[in-house]
């Protein structure tokens, strides 16, 4: 909420799911909006629904029969377009159909107005939102939405034998922010234990340095692609151009963090990618990022800035190396 303040000076706010989901109303138009947000994409923010309608419930049908009409008569936005249909609610909303009853519904208008469903890769989103007192619609390609993904959930399946959750924030990584980690060759993962980054480096094919002074799990330990160091990272040094991507997963004092990448920046090759997690501890989160951000810029530019999915109490820079 804060972010957007800072980017819509009028806003008006409204929480509808606490500490989840609100909405807000700015005097901007729908693109102006839709640009800003593109331009300056706030770090806490991973999902956006403009709300291009908005039903009042009257707790029977013809609360779906005007769903039905708001989508036929938006049949230009639609038409000819892979569309995937997003259901989110409230926990207590009165809204009394269910995601499959109402999706069923409205993807058979959309194939009738000559659209074609597809949950992979949309061109467009037709995104509802049931809220405690209505249903709000709205529409926009996944970039103008943020994600994909219903509220920028993005699930991923465990695997069996999978070493750690933490993997899942790479995996996201990866997805979100549209790098290949296949494309690197050597990389540095510091605070590597258990090891769910280091095994998914592995996968991708990439030689591995992991450090850390805690075991790593014993399923990685045989692989020839990875050295593992266990030590603290404060104790190591590698010659200039070592690597061509660091990853560093620490859950540490941020500004320690800071110090660490910049100390063992020296080793990644110029125009080398790192992947961080920055924790937030304190009560001014705001303030913690922008002073590490500001440290990190001494070596890197920052290309994107998110509180994932799956982090919890941190999010997750990319950066690449001056
Ligand atoms: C959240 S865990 C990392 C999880 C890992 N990314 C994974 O996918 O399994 C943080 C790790 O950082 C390590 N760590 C903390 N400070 C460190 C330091 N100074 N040097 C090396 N490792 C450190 C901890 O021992 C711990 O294993």
């Amino acid at each position: 909420m804060e972010e957007l303040r800072r980017l819509f000076k009028e806003i008006k706010l409204q929480q509808l799911s606490s500490g989840e989901v609100f909405s807000f109303e700015v005097p901007e138009d729908r693109e102006q909006v839709l640009t800003e947000i593109e331009d300056h994409e706030p770090i806490f923010l991973r999902h956006i629904q403009p709300v291009d309608h908005v039903i009042t419930f009257s707790e029977d049908t013809d609360d779906l029969e005007e769903l039905v009409d708001i989508v036929r008569d938006a049949r230009k936005v639609f038409e000819g377009k892979r569309t995937a249909v997003h259901l989110r609610r409230v926990e207590n909303s009165p809204f009394p159909y269910s995601a499959a009853d109402t999706k069923a519904v409205v993807e058979a208008i959309l194939i009738d107005i000559g659209s074609e469903l597809s949950l992979q890769q949309p061109e467009q989103i037709l995104s509802l939102y049931a809220s405690k007192d209505s249903l709000l619609i709205g529409w926009g390609t996944p970039r103008e939405l943020l994600s994909d993904w219903p509220g920028g959930a993005v699930r991923f399946q465990r695997e069996e034998g999978q070493i750690s959750r933490a993997k899942f924030k790479l995996l996201e990584a990866e997805r979100t922010f549209g790098i290949n980690l296949a494309e690197h060759k050597r990389a540095l993962d510091i605070g590597a234990a258990p090891g769910g980054w280091t095994s998914l480096l592995l996968d991708r094919g990439l030689d591995v340095t992991a450090i850390d002074p805690a075991e790593l799990h014993p399923s990685l330990v045989s692989n020839r692609r990875l050295t593992y160091l266990k030590k603290n990272a404060s104790e190591v040094k590698f010659s200039p151009n070592s690597f061509d991507l660091i990853v560093c997963d620490m859950s540490w004092s941020p500004m320690q963090m800071g110090k660490l990448v910049l100390d063992l920046s020296q080793a990644l090759s110029s125009g080398g990618d790192a992947i961080v997690t920055i924790k937030l501890m304190h009560r001014k989160p705001l303030q913690t990022i922008r002073d590490v951000m500001q440290k990190l810029q001494e070596v890197f530019i920052i290309r994107k800035a998110k509180q994932l999915f799956h982090n919890r109490d941190e999010i997750t820079l990319l950066l690449e190396k001056r």
